[in-house]
């Protein structure tokens, strides 16, 4: 069973997302990021995979979240080989409490849920002009695999990054 990474900060705690999270997680997606899903999505995956469903909160309010996709299929790191893949496809701290670890935080307990789940590599999608979480994600040892040209509905790139997760693999 995954270890919840001990919290050094009384005040945030970092723990797995239940089913009564969701209606706040969907709030700080659309305060914050540009992509939304349905609320089945944000259900499906939670259920497919609590382990990499990670939410911040404080006072009993939730703050950040990361919600992520556990795949199999063609390995982004090693050509020609298959691998199971923690996909990062949602990830956010609300404005007001950014720049105070939590972000990083929340990654770090994604990567231990990943691992879990035995995935071999992660991965991600991010706006080329996020430096904030470009630095974050190079910080957990992603790099930049390729620029997907127009990702995004509004015409922008995203750089597809990935990180191993076993020395190993
Ligand atoms: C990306 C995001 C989640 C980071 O959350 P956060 O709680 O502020 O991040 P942290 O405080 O844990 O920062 C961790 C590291 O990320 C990097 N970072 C975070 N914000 C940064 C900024 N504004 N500028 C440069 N680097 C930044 C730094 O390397 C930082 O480490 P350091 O403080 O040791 O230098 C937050 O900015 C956010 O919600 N942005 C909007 C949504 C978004 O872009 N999500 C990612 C989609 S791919």
């Amino acid at each position: 069973m995954q270890k919840i990474i001990p919290d050094t900060n009384n005040e945030i705690k970092i723990r797995f997302a239940t089913s009564k999270d969701i209606t706040e997680v969907i709030a700080i997606n659309y305060k914050t990021l540009p992509e939304h899903y349905s609320n089945s999505f944000f259900m499906e995956l939670l259920l497919d995979s609590p382990e990499t469903f990670i939410v911040a909160e404080i006072d009993n309010k939730i703050i950040g979240y990361i919600m992520c996709r556990v795949e199999y299929g063609f390995s982004i790191l090693r050509k020609m080989s298959l691998a199971r893949k923690g996909h990062v496809v949602s990830f956010a701290v609300l404005e007001e409490y950014r720049l105070k670890g939590i972000g990083k935080r929340i990654v770090e307990q994604a990567i231990e849920g990943m691992k879990v789940k035995k995935c071999n590599e992660a991965y991600l999608e991010v706006r080329t002009d996020n430096q904030a979480a470009i630095r974050l994600y190079e910080n957990f040892g992603f790099s930049k695999i390729a620029t997907l040209n127009a990702y995004y509905k509004d015409g922008k790139n995203a750089f597809l990054m990935s990180t191993r997760l076993n020395k190993d693999d």
